[in-house]
């Protein structure tokens, strides 16, 4: 299921996690805000750094509203 799939392998953040936490706020200005909030609630990407781009991919799916996990 792509809603488990482990987004952040060092923090443990799944794909579910990364839209629970936009759906809290949807009123974005961007994409680099969205991600700032995803980061401060869930944690994602403050490790390795290596999830970023797919951590920013997924954020601007969702906010595009071409995924509707
Ligand atoms: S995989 Fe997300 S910070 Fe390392």
């Amino acid at each position: 299921m792509k809603e488990n799939y482990m987004v952040c392998n060092c923090k443990q953040v799944s794909y579910a996690a990364i839209a629970d936490a936009l759906h809290r706020n949807k009123n974005f200005s961007d994409v680099l805000e969205a991600f700032e909030d995803v980061k401060a609630v869930t944690h994602c990407s403050t490790g390795c750094g290596g999830c970023h781009d797919k951590v920013l991919d997924i954020i601007s799916d969702i906010l595009m509203g071409h995924d509707q996990a």
